[in-house]
């Protein structure tokens, strides 16, 4: 098992109000050449955790407490400077909505080419080789470098994404629900990509999403979050066949089969007031942290 990236008791709130934690206490590891999938429902927290790795969370925003270690280094020592080198390169982000990460006025051959000259100094012929290899890597001809995002389809966008975020050959990517706005046949071949991608490279890849169909096709380990808490992670095996926590069980019941025969059941929330009743177990992790717990 090599450990690639470790998150040891991450918790964050707003910077004017330490006691609201969005993210508590979350520990989660990604392996070289393996996927962990981060699964929860919206605001649950996914996005701060992914966002914290890359030193990106909003100056709104405090980590309170809590380590990132990437490659036995730890993130919280390094320089601006540094936590750059380790962004653009060593470790790729792709977010939900291409459209909003590419720049309109700009080709995708000249967005994708701008990492090789800034990290690895790439030029000229050498420079459009290596453009024309990522775009022919990610499924995109490379005679489309000249294309403006809005000629693009929103799968091919995201390919583009895909194409920059892996132009340094990272250690690590971390994808941020990135098919959330394709329709299913684009978002399984993207899927598919990445995790071919994944296996090429070696690259460990924490992946974040809302649906456990997602998880099933691609994940190594499963991190199962709730209000800013891990409340269940482990194998993916065990986790979406012997589901431990309620709120795992709950929002499996959810998820339809591929021959629609089982009866779906709406999100249930009732384990969450019987929990509720019971003293916290959780101990607090903010100086001045009122936190609920989140309990089975
Ligand atoms: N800058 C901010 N200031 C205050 N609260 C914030 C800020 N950014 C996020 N939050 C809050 O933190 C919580 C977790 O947000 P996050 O974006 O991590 O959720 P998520 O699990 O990624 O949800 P989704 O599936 O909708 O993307 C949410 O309640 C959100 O409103
Ligand atoms: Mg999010």
């Amino acid at each position: 098992m090599s450990k690639l990236l470790q998150i040891q008791h991450l918790s964050i709130a707003p910077q004017h109000q330490p006691a609201r934690l969005l993210v508590h206490d979350v520990s989660l590891l990604v392996e070289a050449g393996k996927t962990t999938c981060v699964v929860g429902e919206s605001g649950s927290g996914k996005s701060l955790t992914a966002l914290s790795i890359m030193g990106l969370l909003s100056p709104q925003l405090q980590r309170l407490q809590g380590d990132i270690i990437f490659q036995g280094q730890s993130l919280a020592a390094l320089s601006a400077e540094e936590m750059r080198q380790i962004r653009g390169c060593q470790i790729g982000m792709i977010f939900q909505e291409p459209m909003t990460s590419l720049n309109p006025v700009l080709t995708i051959g000249f967005q994708i080419s701008e990492p090789l000259s800034v990290h690895l100094g790439l030029k000229g012929q050498a420079l459009q080789d290596k453009v024309a290899e990522l775009l022919t890597q990610v499924g995109i001809p490379a005679e489309r470098a000249n294309a403006y995002p809005d000629e693009l389809s929103g799968g091919q966008r995201q390919r583009v994404m895909i194409a920059m975020s892996i132009a340094c050959r990272p250690a690590m990517l971390i994808a941020d629900e990135p098919t959330t706005a394709l329709d299913v046949t684009v978002q399984a071949q993207i899927l598919k990509l990445l995790d071919d991608l994944k296996h090429q490279m070696n690259m460990g890849m924490l992946l974040i999403t809302h649906d456990f169909g997602v998880v099933a096709d691609v994940a190594d380990h499963v991190v199962v979050m709730f209000q800013g808490q891990i409340v269940e992670q482990g194998p993916v095996n065990t986790v979406l066949n012997r589901p431990k926590h309620p709120y795992t069980k709950a929002l499996l019941a959810c998820v339809p089969d591929a021959e629609g025969k089982k009866q779906l059941k709406p999100m249930d929330y009732s384990w969450l007031q019987e929990a509720a009743s019971k003293p916290t177990p959780r101990k607090k992790t903010a100086s001045n942290g009122k936190v609920s717990g989140v309990r089975a």
